[in-house]
């Protein structure tokens, strides 16, 4: 017996020894041993339909790659909240070292956001809110402060009176929430109308739709002001198929350079108002979280906006066109 305890013994020595460098997940050093730290961050995001969101993974993964001592593992609930649910709930029976959220909408991911966030696991949300504060860190856009500032730019370019078209994006989704009560703050005390509003769900043929309907109840449509570039281009598209689109000013919101900064330039928007992805930023903090160090709890990311006159040199913070 006690033969057979020295040979297991040895087996296991030989075994340990063979390993090379050791990858440990969260705990401490081992002594005299060289110790390589890694971890495994979950990515649920929750769709992959809009060029936005493909780029929001792609600025992850490209600063990921920087950082060989991280993984990162993307899941895609395809824009439905039952999946995006239960795909957290994956990463959390994973065991993941970090969570990093994209919502689609803000009241079915509290809960499981929350789960992993009492089982100790940090969480990063990105762009779109939960209700609450069980995460670690919320990274975005000021929505409400971009939602103004198109209304105050609306509120200019049409000198301050105007029939106009509001496609919403997801109202049970935060930014939806915001761009709409931020706009209404910029165009308050002017003469715009808006005369038809409708959630198109940040999808560009459900706003090509609702398009379609303003465009045969009203003679007179002056602007539309959509929540993302998608949504703007689909009203755009309806109103060419009526040769109406250029009677219409189109503003949009996401401004990415090769989606609504490309439409400014071919003319087929006035304005589009930047929306950062925020994933270098999701990863730069993911990191400062698992080293341990302090960060902040909001981290809002700034926003500019594109005309015609200043696509070319890079866009205006929206801060500077406020003090104008
Ligand atoms: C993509 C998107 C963007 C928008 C953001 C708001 O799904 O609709 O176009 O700016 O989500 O959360």
């Amino acid at each position: 017996m006690k033969k057979y305890l020295i040979i297991l013994t040895a087996v296991t020595m030989v075994l340990a020894s063979c390993t090379g460098k050791k990858e440990i997940s969260k705990s401490g050093e081992e002594p005299g041993e060289e110790v390589k730290q890694t971890w495994t961050l979950g990515m649920s995001q929750c769709n992959l339909g809009e060029p936005w969101r493909v780029q929001m993974n792609q600025d992850i993964k490209n600063a990921a790659e920087n950082h060989p001592e991280i993984k990162v593992i993307f899941k895609d609930a395809q824009n439905d909240s039952l999946t995006q649910r239960s795909q957290i709930e994956e990463f959390i029976n994973a065991d993941v070292d970090l969570l990093i959220v994209s919502p689609k909408e803000a009241a079915p991911m509290t809960p499981p956001v929350a789960a992993a966030y009492d089982k100790g696991i940090p969480v990063i949300i990105l762009d779109r809110r939960i209700l609450g504060d069980k995460y670690t860190c919320f990274i975005g856009g000021d929505n409400k402060m971009i939602g103004k500032a198109a209304g105050r730019w609306v509120v200019e370019k049409l000198g301050g009176k105007g029939k106009i078209i509001e496609l919403k994006g997801l109202m049970t989704s935060t930014p939806g929430q915001d761009r709409h009560s931020g706009f209404q703050e910029g165009i308050k005390g002017s003469d715009i109308d808006v005369i038809f509003e409708a959630d198109m769900k940040w999808l560009e043929p459900e706003a090509r739709k609702e398009m379609e309907s303003a465009l045969a109840r009203f003679d007179t449509i002056d602007l539309v002001y959509a929540h993302n570039d998608p949504g703007a281009h689909g009203a755009y598209l309806a109103a060419q198929a009526v040769a109406r689109e250029k009677d219409i000013v189109f503003v949009g919101i996401d401004a990415l350079p090769h989606e609504g900064q490309i439409y400014v330039k071919q003319g087929i928007l006035a304005a589009t108002f930047e929306y950062p992805t925020g994933g270098k930023e999701a990863i730069e903090t993911a990191l400062a979280i698992l080293r341990g160090e302090p960060v902040a709890k909001e981290i809002t990311l700034s926003s500019r906006i594109f005309t015609s006159e200043n696509v070319d040199s890079g866009g205006e913070y929206i801060e500077h066109y406020f003090k104008q």
